[in-house]
């Protein structure tokens, strides 16, 4: 009752102005932030930049070096569970073991030796290697949809060719059947939402659904990799061995699902917001089609300055300092990755986009033993992506600002995009 509750509040957009002095500067949900939220990172940037936010009961740091330190340091813990709001969630949660295990062994939130062994179990079926055998297949899956996008000439860039994508690379990593993606696709909507509750709609029932069609689908298909080992990911999951010890079922579930969820609507996101920037951008647009080679920098710098995942958070474990302000033991820090991303102090010049930025230290996949796992897929699908789409319509159309812009705090992206790629050659 108390989260459909504040769902519905965020949502009331006459209402949050109304209450504009409890949020201060930094107000995620209202649309102005969501049109752009660049303003409100310079400004806390340079005005106060671990600003204390009544309404989050949180800090929140907008500069690199502060966002860098909590990520890395050990008086910090990813374990949301120390913190009341999550306690809370725990004690609803507990009456659905499926979507109980799934929060508790979240990966994202474990920490310690829990999360070195389950990381390491992950990280030997996670491997370079296994990325890098999938370059032919993300090239022709591209290719696939670019065919079809040019039957149609307009199209809907996430529909068409975003979103489509990275879905169809992780089920064939895992080695789950194409033909169901559309249920992964329904599944991992409610799923996403876990990281960003107040975004959601319905409570949480939509979730727990989620969670038990999507364990049913599975167990059989992990049954079946025991019996009979293939060459995908989940087998190597199955086979990962550290130290004598193996994932157990809860473990594998709940890594298949932050699998899915993560590296799905998060490479959507990047690959349409570097879009809308060669679209907002035409001399470093012409710059990247010249010049091919450029794509492995454009790409860091495209998760630079148009990032998906723009904020995290941390709870201190201890009590601390930062910036000259104490910070008590369970008291959070909101890392907004966006604003480090642009800070002056780190980057040359951190208003403009240049594909071509050296040393580009961004922190948009993270830091520390949580950095993202999935980063070099996501790396090379964006990369492939964009350059087989400047290669194939070198001059698509589009808007400069989407209609929409997602309803996350946690990830930003447009809801859609239509863009011209030209008709059908006569
Ligand atoms: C553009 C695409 C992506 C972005 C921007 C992104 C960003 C991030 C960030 C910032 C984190 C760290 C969160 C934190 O410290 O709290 C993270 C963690 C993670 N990401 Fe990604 N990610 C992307 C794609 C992917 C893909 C494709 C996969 C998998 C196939 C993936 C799987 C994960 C996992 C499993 C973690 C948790 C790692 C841990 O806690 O040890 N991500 N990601």
């Amino acid at each position: 009752m108390v989260l459909r509750t504040l769902q519905w509040i965020v949502r009331q957009e006459w209402l949050l102005r109304l209450l504009g002095w409890l949020f201060g500067p930094f107000n995620p949900f209202l649309e102005s932030y969501r049109r752009d939220p660049h303003r409100v990172y310079r400004k806390l940037r340079e005005e106060d930049p671990l600003y204390r936010s009544r309404v989050f009961q949180a800090f929140v740091a907008t500069r690199y070096d502060d966002v860098q330190h909590v990520l890395r340091s050990p008086s910090f813990s990813a374990d949301r569970m120390l913190t009341p709001a999550f306690q809370a969630m725990a004690k609803r949660t507990r009456r659905y073991p499926q979507l109980h295990a799934l929060i508790e062994r979240n990966l994202l939130m474990l920490e310690g030796p829990e999360h070195r062994r389950l990381r390491g179990l992950v990280g030997k079926a996670f491997t370079p290697r296994r990325v890098q055998e999938l370059r032919p297949r993300i090239e022709s899956l591209v290719e696939e949809l670019l065919d079809e996008m040019e039957k149609r000439g307009d199209v809907e860039l996430i529909r068409d060719f975003a979103h489509p994508l990275p879905i169809n690379v992780i089920l064939e990593m895992l080695g789950l059947p194409a033909k169901d993606r559309h249920l992964f696709a329904e599944w991992s909507k409610p799923l996403a939402t876990l990281v960003d509750p107040l975004e959601a709609e319905g409570g949480d029932g939509s979730i727990r659904q989620a969670v038990e069609e999507l364990n049913a689908y599975l167990r059989p298909i992990i049954e079946d990799r025991r019996r009979e080992p293939k060459d995908d990911l989940l087998t190597a999951m199955l086979q990962a061995e550290e130290d004598g010890e193996r994932l157990d079922e809860k473990d594998l579930l709940a890594l298949v699902s932050l699998i899915m969820v993560a590296g799905h609507e998060t490479t959507t996101s990047l690959i349409s917001n570097s879009v809308i920037e060669l679209l907002r951008n035409p001399s470093e647009r012409k710059r990247l089609t010249e010049d091919p080679e450029l794509i492995e920098s454009a790409v860091d710098e495209f998760v630079r300055y148009a990032g998906t995942v723009v904020l995290t958070d941390r709870v201190a474990i201890e009590d601390t300092e930062l910036r000259g302000k104490r910070i008590k033991k369970g008291q959070v820090v909101i890392c907004v990755i966006a604003a480090a991303n642009r800070d002056p102090e780190q980057f040359e010049d951190p208003e403009r986009l240049d594909l071509g930025r050296e040393n580009n230290h961004h922190l948009g996949f993270g830091l520390g033993s949580h950095f993202c796992l999935g980063a070099q897929l996501a790396r090379l699908e964006t990369q492939i992506a964009l350059s087989a789409l400047l290669r194939r319509f070198p001059d698509f159309t589009g808007p400069a600002e989407p209609e929409a812009w997602k309803r996350s705090t946690v990830l930003r992206g447009p809801t859609r995009l239509d863009i011209s790629v030209g008709g059908p050659a006569d």
